[in-house]
């Protein structure tokens, strides 16, 4: 208990969260009724029923159609806010937002108020919060190459406005080198690059990320132990792992919480962080997911620490912001 106060209590950095997943049922509900948007569902104990998920892909249906009812500048605010206010109570000091702007440009909302909205927030989060907050753009790799440089030219125009491009959406089936020159173009730009790998698709998804893409961070990488010469790699060159134990349940890539590799990978000596993915729909944002971990696990404090630690080595903080929070 002393130790799960004093997990609750340290300051951490959140690495892996996608923004429209942080949406909460009532939220969803109360901008459907300003935006007069329909749901499919009558009301919050309904959509909330529908949160059975049994791998990604039944996970990311219902994701896109809660992220329907954002279409004003304002809405993007409102739901970045939210979140923010969570990430105090957790104390998180710093949060790196991914955001999927092609899931609202596809339903004609203007890249411009997405931008806008969010990165109102983040310098609101840093104003009254104390919070340092930071936007990564994500592709959606269902969709294609030419539709994602579509998106980095819409972005170009607001450069200063997000630090970095990733990868997401559904894995299988959509590999990381199909999205080589992209990354290729946003690197240019001087932005840093992530990309979801390892999640449901096998460890040469991970080779392929670091290999043609050139990331900085695996999201999620929690395959990678099923190959002992990537994990060699990893640990060499210090390539983090933004891991989020809560959302693997729910998606059914491991089957429960005990089951989970997470204390593995950091006895493997990678450099493992947690974070809460989509919180809305995964049943807990940052404190959640360090709490029930610590306990299925029975990981101590050195490990809070390890943790704590490794997500400020692993973020994009200035060197001055990494200092302070050394
Ligand atoms: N988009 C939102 N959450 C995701 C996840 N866990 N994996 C891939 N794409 C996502
Ligand atoms: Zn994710």
């Amino acid at each position: 208990a002393a130790l799960l106060g004093f997990v609750r209590a340290m300051p951490k950095a959140e690495l892996h969260i996608h923004i429209e997943g942080s949406l909460e049922p009532e939220l969803i509900f109360a901008l459907a009724e300003r935006n007069g948007v329909r749901l499919a569902y009558a009301s919050v104990d309904e959509l909330r029923a529908a949160y059975a998920f049994t791998n990604l892909q039944s996970f990311l249906d219902i994701y896109y159609a809660g992220a329907s009812v954002l279409l004003t500048a304002q809405d993007f605010f409102d739901m970045a806010w939210a979140y923010f206010l969570r990430a105090k109570a957790d104390n998180v000091v710093h949060a790196e937002l991914f955001f999927d702007p092609q899931t609202h440009t596809d339903r004609g909302v203007p890249f411009e108020y997405v931008i806008d909205g969010l990165s109102r927030a983040c310098a609101q989060a840093w104003q009254e919060l104390g919070i340092r907050g930071e936007l990564i753009l994500c592709f959606l790799r269902h969709l294609s190459e030419e539709a994602a440089f579509a998106t980095l030219e819409q972005a170009r125009p607001y450069r200063d406005k997000f630090i970095g491009v990733g990868l997401d959406s559904s894995e299988v089936g959509h590999p990381p080198e199909k999205f080589e020159r992209v990354f290729a173009a946003a690197r240019e730009l001087g932005l840093h690059a992530v990309a979801h790998a390892g999640e449901e698709g096998p460890p040469e998804y991970i080779w392929s990320a670091l290999d043609k893409l050139k990331v900085q961070r695996i999201d999620h990488g929690v395959q990678a132990l099923r190959d002992p010469a990537l994990v060699q790699r990893l640990v060499r060159e210090r390539v983090p792992l933004t891991v989020c134990p809560l959302s693997n349940v729910k998606l059914c890539v491991f089957k429960d919480l005990r089951q989970h590799n997470l204390g593995e990978l950091l006895a493997q000596g990678l450099v493992a962080t947690v974070n809460s993915d989509d919180p809305a729909y995964f049943g807990g944002y940052m404190n959640q997911n360090f709490v029930e971990t610590f306990a299925a696990l029975e990981l101590d404090a050195g490990q809070a620490v390890t943790l704590a630690r490794n997500s400020f080595e692993a973020s994009f903080a200035s060197a001055a912001d990494k200092a302070r929070y050394a």
